[in-house]
């Protein structure tokens, strides 16, 4: 992926004491990294506010996490927005994050077409509030042709619920004859899934502490390397991003395998 060095180095100026870009390898990045982005509820609260209030705060964190990977150059970025059991919050929560989704994505439709970046979503939006599907549906089109970054966020998500889609797809083709018993390997497999084409995350970050996956890409996560943070998600910063990267960069990566010397 392409990168403006000017820009990066001054999208990273002033740094913390204990972090900076120089600590980073622009060389060895990971291609895929993906958010699940926790604590906003917890974040409101220690601050006598509204939960929503702590939605509102988390697009920001999002926002710049997104301008983040731009500057960096990570291929794919991904973000756990709403799973499947999160219908089961409040009616009014629940109202508002559907409502923050559509109008945060029409707002965010200039930086996308700036930064080249292209939208993709992981879930089961069709039975989204049809407002928000067509703003959805919206973004899709609007930045189909753009070959910058792609932006995947996964809304009305759930893994076990992705892997048993993409198993009927896979029996309805062969049903269909068009794809054969004999050659659904992983490979295969791994394109009827949401995330089909894409590279799996090498890094995924969790936030507010928790040592859980909470249903999200149990397939493609297989591989992949975990950094949580205690932070709260709208306490996410581009420093944070980076001291994700560099535990990233510290560890060694075997695939199964042996050490490499
Ligand atoms: C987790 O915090 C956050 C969510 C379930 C919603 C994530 C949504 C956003 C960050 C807004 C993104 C907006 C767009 C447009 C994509 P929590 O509510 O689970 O916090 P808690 O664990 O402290 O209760």
């Amino acid at each position: 992926m392409q990168r403006d060095e000017g820009k990066l180095r001054s999208y990273f100026a002033n740094p913390p004491e204990d972090v900076s870009l120089d600590d980073i390898d622009l060389d060895r990045l990971p291609c895929h990294v993906s958010f699940i982005m926790d604590g906003n509820g917890r974040w409101a609260q220690a601050r006598g506010l509204s939960r929503s209030k702590g939605h509102v705060a988390g697009v920001d964190s999002l926002r710049e996490a997104v301008t983040t990977s731009v500057r960096l150059g990570i291929d794919v970025l991904s973000a756990y927005a709403f799973s499947t059991e999160n219908w089961k919050r409040p009616k009014e929560e629940v109202d508002l994050l559907m409502h923050l989704f559509a109008t945060t994505l029409v707002k965010e439709l200039p930086l996308f077409y700036q930064e080249n970046v292209r939208l993709r979503f992981f879930g089961d939006i069709e039975s989204l509030p049809r407002k928000t599907y067509k703003v959805f549906e919206r973004g899709l089109n609007e930045t189909a042709s753009n070959t910058g970054m792609t932006f995947a966020l996964a809304v009305n998500y759930g893994s076990r619920a992705e892997i048993a889609r993409a198993a009927r797809l896979i029996a309805q083709d062969v049903k269909a004859g068009t794809l054969d018993t004999q050659d659904v390997d992983d490979t295969v497999f791994a394109k009827y899934l949401y995330t089909g084409g894409l590279p799996d995350p090498e890094l995924l970050v969790r936030t507010s502490g928790e040592l859980r996956l909470s249903n999200y890409l149990l397939w493609q996560l297989a591989y992949t390397e975990f950094y949580v943070t205690d932070m709260y998600w709208p306490d996410f910063s581009k420093w944070e991003y980076l001291r994700a990267i560099r535990a990233f960069q510290g560890r060694g990566r075997r695939f199964g395998g042996v050490v490499e010397s």
